[in-house]
């Protein structure tokens, strides 16, 4: 197939690493290109020259090239329309459209439909003025949790124990747009990935992330600092990681796909359902219309069901007709590296060593998610820079072999998480 990857970062890297561990036998590998991708992904796929974010010169491109399959990676082309484009001209894409997306993109659109839909989430309210933010903070109490209504990559959430840094934080974001105050949900966080072809829709394996900092999950909020797949200890709680896949499908997945249909904006593409286990049941805590990051860089290599033919059938509508996706029993564990300053003020431009080293290791390979050329190195050019993915039998090996490629890699002032994956057993 050829195929054409919007997006720049390590988990467009991961979904075209994926692509391309494909065996299509006689057929050969995909022919990948990618816009506009980074330094890494330009070692693996053709990098285009084409705007991700404009629907008109996407479809163009598409058109023009041949490109078989569109695989819409951030979610800023999807709020741009680029998938209602490509699918108005018949062009399969995977991703939703503009509509749907919003599942992501406005907190309060999904509140309503979860509600709708019957979808088991916490407590919200929508303030737009300070008095409205303090009343909802003081009747749902600490911690507080208080969210910008858009898009704000990660960034617009705070949780804490403190009520005037809540303030603060709700006054920053009240210029810009509406707030919601939310009730706090304590329990592990899971994050669950569906493929939807706006009907039927097929899970993924089980990721978790780590959205802090610091060890110990200190210090802020942050895009991902890494992740792990599977979750064993599922299998304590629900019996079985299938038991648990099976009760979100049929709580949470299925419901909304529904009621996005019955409502005339059908969700095509990755529904990810970002999920707090209370001791009150499951719940949602947010929505994304696009692959998780930097869950995909842990999902997708344990994956043995070809990603093409999963991706094509969400995108064509036939998603019934294919099998349950398929995982290794093999574990992965990722360890992003982020710039000095991240994710408050990172420093950039600054030159990378040993990378191709830090790939040398048995089970290990690395995804980058912000890089460029220079010469024939490699500088970084943006908060998170290079995720290292490790594959093992256990996570002591996956854990071991990540944290051995990240010492052969040098850039100066560069922090990373040591705790990923740590008490996983
Ligand atoms: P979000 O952008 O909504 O995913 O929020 C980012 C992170 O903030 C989540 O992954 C949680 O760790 C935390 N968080 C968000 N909402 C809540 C909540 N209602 N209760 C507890 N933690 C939350
Ligand atoms: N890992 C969090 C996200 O992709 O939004």
């Amino acid at each position: 197939m050829r195929i054409l990857v919007l997006g720049s970062g390590a988990r467009e890297h991961a979904i075209i690493l994926s692509l391309l561990s494909e065996r299509s036998g006689d057929a050969g590998r995909h022919d990948v290109f990618a816009a506009p991708g980074n330094a890494g992904i330009a070692r693996d796929a053709t990098i285009v020259a084409v705007d991700p974010v404009d629907p008109g010169a996407v479809t163009t491109f598409a058109n023009e090239h041949a490109i078989d399959l569109v695989v819409i990676g951030p979610e800023a082309p999807l709020v741009a329309g680029v998938a209602d484009a490509l699918r108005d001209r018949g062009i399969p894409v995977f991703g939703p459209g503009r509509a749907a997306a919003a599942l992501e993109g406005s907190k309060a659109f999904a509140k309503r439909i979860m509600d709708t839909a019957g979808v088991p989430t916490g407590r919200a309210t929508r303030a737009q003025t300070e008095s409205e933010v303090e009343a909802a903070m003081d009747a749902y109490g600490a911690p507080y949790v208080v969210k910008a209504d858009g898009l704000a990559a990660g960034k617009g959430v705070i949780v804490t124990d403190d009520r005037a840094a809540a303030l603060v934080h709700a006054k920053t974001y009240l210029d810009t747009g509406a707030i919601l105050v939310e009730e706090f949900l304590a329990g592990p966080e899971v994050s669950l990935f569906f493929l939807s072809d706006g009907d039927t829709v097929r899970a993924l394996s089980p990721a978790q992330d780590f959205k802090r900092a610091l060890d110990g999950d200190a210090g802020p909020n942050t895009g991902g600092m890494g992740a792990y797949s599977p979750l064993p200890w599922l299998a304590d709680r629900y019996g079985s990681e299938e038991a648990f896949v099976a009760e979100v499908t049929r709580t949470v997945a299925e419901p909304v796909i529904r009621t996005l249909d019955a409502e005339g904006t059908p969700f095509i593409g990755l529904l990810y359902a970002g999920l707090i286990l209370t001791d009150d049941g499951i719940k949602v805590i947010e929505f994304n219309a696009r692959f998780g990051d930097p869950e995909t860089q842990v999902v997708l290599p344990r994956l043995r069901t070809p990603l093409s033919q999963l991706l094509m059938a969400a995108a064509s509508g036939t998603l019934e007709d294919q099998p349950q996706p398929d995982f290794s029993d093999d574990v992965a564990v990722t360890v992003v590296l982020a710039s000095e300053g991240y994710p408050e003020a990172p420093i950039t431009g600054r030159s990378i060593e040993g990378v191709d080293a830090a790939g040398d290791i048995p089970g290990v390979h690395i995804a980058h998610a912000a890089t460029a050329g220079d010469g024939a190195g490699l500088i970084a050019t943006g908060g998170r820079v290079l995720n290292v993915v490790a594959v093992g039998s256990t996570f002591a090996e996956a854990r071991e072999r990540a944290y051995e490629s990240l010492s052969r890699i040098h850039l100066d002032g560069s922090h990373h998480r040591t705790d990923i994956a740590a008490r996983v057993s």
